[in-house]
């Protein structure tokens, strides 16, 4: 993650400045390509708080440069519910120093997690009355996109047992808290109007006959022989894909092996530890450029292969670097009395995945040119469409591998819900 060029909007400028400037409890929200993940990076990277960022999944947590839930707050996995907390000493004193804990991917954090970071912040800084030890929290996410995941049917038992939803606006420090939702509201991934409209339509389910004739009629033509991205519900049909294409190219398969020192713990590497190339291979970027070549998400086609990896992209071809992830730890420095954060583990890899394909929820975040959907026999997770469909920056950038149909569609009810009574407070009144 590097400090970004792009200059804040109105609206931005606005959030920072309330995160910055008061100490309530905050949920930045807003509709894909709102600009959230581009604050946060901002906010990381000019906040004068001492602030803790962490995400509940490894790979989250290395895009925002920040520290897994679990291993910030030593937390056990699987359902926590009122299960003892251990902290050493060295945790209760970070946990001390935080001012403002920054959770990012929150739409994936479920209750009983939120309520056990709000029992651990109250259990190290001896605050118990307290709704996080008195810690300020910023959450960014958008529920309309990714849900927690739903796990095994004693942890659904629980959840139905004890809370209204899994979802992390129905933890029970509510009760105690008062949460400040701000919504993003424009745009800056998609321009034209009719396509927001389209994909608002798709995010809220309320598609009509027009709309999704609309998106039918453009999607529905053969799609391009190469060049575009296949966005898939399925792991097994994106590998597939990737392996077919692959195979089908002439030349040697080469494998760049990640180089991996420190803990990096079991799933969480953010790229291949075998990458297999060929000279012809359809790639996507895994991280933005210093020098903004690519960005992350961009696609490319690979050239050559030396010590190096040579990738065209839009007609340039551009000499690619292993680059380095870093896995961080925040500890408290008795020294300085504030917050350090050192680096526990790196993983060295060319920032390079096959690109044929791609998992609708592994394109998250990402902005492509022009994608070609396949939701398989049926979506089956609510916001699966809406992401896919909001990756894609302009209408005619969109193939579908075959008409969306009404039950492609699904929007979570306790979603709804809760956006809905949010009344949402425009980042800034116009
Ligand atoms: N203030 C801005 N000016 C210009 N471009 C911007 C601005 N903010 C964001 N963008 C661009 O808009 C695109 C979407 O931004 P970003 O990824 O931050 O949105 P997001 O809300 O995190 O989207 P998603 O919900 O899909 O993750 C990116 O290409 C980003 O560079
Ligand atoms: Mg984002």
């Amino acid at each position: 993650m590097s400090s970004s060029p792009i200059t804040l909007s109105a609206e931005q400028q606005a959030l920072f400045d309330a995160i910055e400037t008061t100490r309530e409890h905050i949920f930045v929200t807003g509709r894909a390509g709102t600009g959230k993940s581009t604050l946060l990076n901002h906010l990381s990277w000019n906040t004068s708080k001492q602030i803790v960022i962490c995400a509940p999944t490894g790979v989250a947590a290395l895009n925002v440069g920040g520290q897994t839930i679990h291993s910030l707050f030593r937390l056990p996995i699987g359902v926590i519910a009122d299960r003892k907390i251990e902290q050493n000493a060295d945790v209760r004193k970070l946990l001390n120093t935080i001012e403002t804990l920054v959770i990012d991917e929150v739409s994936m954090v479920n209750a009983d997690l939120l309520d056990a970071i709000d029992r651990a912040l109250r259990q190290a800084r001896q605050r118990p009355l307290e709704a996080f030890g008195g810690v300020q929290v910023v959450l960014f996410g958008d529920p309309y996109q990714l849900a927690p995941v739903p796990g095994d049917a004693d942890e659904r038992a629980y959840f139905a047992d004890q809370y209204r939803s899994m979802w992390f606006f129905d933890a029970k420090v509510w009760d105690e808290a008062d949460l400040r939702i701000f919504e993003l509201n424009t745009i800056h991934r998609q321009h034209e109007e009719e396509f927001k409209a389209m994909l608002n339509a798709v995010r809220h389910g309320s598609v009509t006959a027009e709309i999704a004739g609309r998106l039918n009629e453009t999607g529905a033509r053969p799609a391009p022989a190469s060049g575009a991205i296949t966005l898939a519900t399925r792991n097994d049909t994106v590998n597939a894909i990737n392996a077919r294409a692959l195979a089908g190219l002439p030349g040697r398969v080469l494998t760049a092996k990640a180089e991996i020192t420190g803990e990096f713990g079991g799933r969480a590497f953010p790229a291949d530890d075998a990458l297999q190339l060929k000279v012809g291979a359809r790639v996507m970027f895994l991280r933005n450029d210093a020098d903004q070549r690519w960005v992350n998400g961009s696609v490319g086609t690979v050239t050559a292969i030396s010590s190096t990896v040579f990738v065209e992209v839009d007609g340039e071809e551009h000499q690619v670097q292993p680059a380095i992830w870093e896995k961080f730890k925040y500890s408290y420095s008795p020294a300085t009395k504030e917050l350090k954060r050192d680096i526990v583990a790196e993983f060295q890899q060319f920032p390079l995945r096959l690109a044929w394909a791609v998992t609708i929820h592994k394109s998250q975040g990402k902005t492509y040119d022009r994608a070609i959907v396949d939701l398989g026999q049926r979506s089956f997770a609510p916001g699966q469409t809406y992401v896919a469909l909001s990756r894609i920056a302009a209408l005619e950038g969109l193939f579908l591998t075959r008409p969306l149909r009404p039950s492609d569609i699904i929007v979570d009810r306790d979603v709804r819900r809760f956006m809905e009574k949010a009344q949402a407070i425009p980042a800034i009144r116009a």
